[in-house]
């Protein structure tokens, strides 16, 4: 079972200064809410309530402003810093103490998901006992994402970081699943060509143990990264027509937590307090 993840929001956002320089990416709209409540929802969909939020060095302050404790939200949430961005499977270390030996999930701060059934999708995901397991889904560029190869019977063969020549279309996205040796083996990673450890690396060895397996999204499904200015506006025109349409909104963690049974109506209108007047609380004071 998984009960943790790590949610790694930190990184530079060079790609994306100046609008990077004083914010962190991840505090970013995408439409009407801060990249992060994305990332933060998925977790909160798959019932983990135990989150640990990897942020750069310095800027940790934004991150409490919106995102306190986890109280209101009936989970907890908890920081760390990262000196520098040292590569996705870092997280694994800095997250050493919070991981506790326990199982645990990643997702990459800057990931959207969203596609019918994928509640159930992603709480099948967290019934891991041991190994890995990835999510995959199909994509035009291949070369932009690490890249798993599957064979007839969807078992992975093959994983690489950014292939340059085509070996697959399946991306693996950037929501990871993993036992307690995750600790263990991100310890042995060496840095690669670029200076970072890999998470490629990481699935590689459970690969190899034949531990690793992994779901598909389909077509269905959207997965969206949120890697330059223009996924912003791409991912944020994405929002923005769903919500318009069906007048849901995507990634409201009150009503999550409010369908999970985590929080009561006093906390959906603590929370319409601390927004204060704004679409986001009207459509709370709409809920309860
Ligand atoms: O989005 C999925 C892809 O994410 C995977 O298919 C790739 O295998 C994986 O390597 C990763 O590729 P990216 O090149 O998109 O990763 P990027 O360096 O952009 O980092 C993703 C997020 O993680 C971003 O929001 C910044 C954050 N980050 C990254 C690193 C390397 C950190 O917080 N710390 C880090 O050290």
């Amino acid at each position: 079972m998984i009960n943790k993840a790590i949610i790694l929001a930190g990184g530079m956002g060079t790609r994306m200064s100046p609008l990077t320089k004083a914010v962190n990416k991840q505090l970013l709209p995408i439409y009407d809410k801060p990249l992060i409540f994305y990332p933060l929802s998925i977790l909160m969909l798959a019932k983990i309530k135990d989150i640990l939020i990897i942020v750069n060095k310095g800027q940790l302050n934004q991150y409490k402003k919106i995102l306190p404790n986890g109280n209101n939200l009936g989970i907890k949430i908890s920081y760390k810093e990262q000196s520098q961005p040292r590569g996705l499977p870092d997280a694994f270390l800095l997250g050493e103490k919070f991981i506790d030996n326990k199982n645990v999930a990643l997702i990459l701060g800057d990931n959207f998901f969203y596609g019918q059934n994928l509640t159930a999708k992603l709480i099948n995901c967290t019934k891991l006992k041991k190994g890995a397991k990835v999510i995959l889904h199909k994509v035009l560029k291949p070369e932009l994402f690490g890249v798993a190869k599957t064979n007839n019977l969807g078992k992975i063969s093959l994983i690489k970081e950014k292939p340059k020549k085509f070996i697959s279309d399946l991306a693996i996205t950037g929501l990871y699943f993993f036992d307690s040796k995750v600790v263990e083996y991100s310890k042995k990673l060496k840095p690669s060509k670029r200076k970072e450890l890999e998470i490629t690396d990481l699935l590689n060895i459970y690969r190899k143990k034949k531990q690793l397996s992994s779901d598909l999204l389909g077509r269905g499904g959207a997965w969206l990264d949120t890697g330059s200015i223009d996924d912003f506006y791409k991912t944020s025109a994405f929002v923005s027509a769903i919500e318009n349409r069906q007048g849901f909104k995507i990634a409201c963690l009150e009503e999550i937590a409010l369908n999970n049974k985590w929080i009561s109506r006093k906390n959906v209108v603590d929370s319409i307090k601390f927004y204060g007047n704004c679409d986001y609380s009207n459509y709370l004071r709409r809920l309860i």
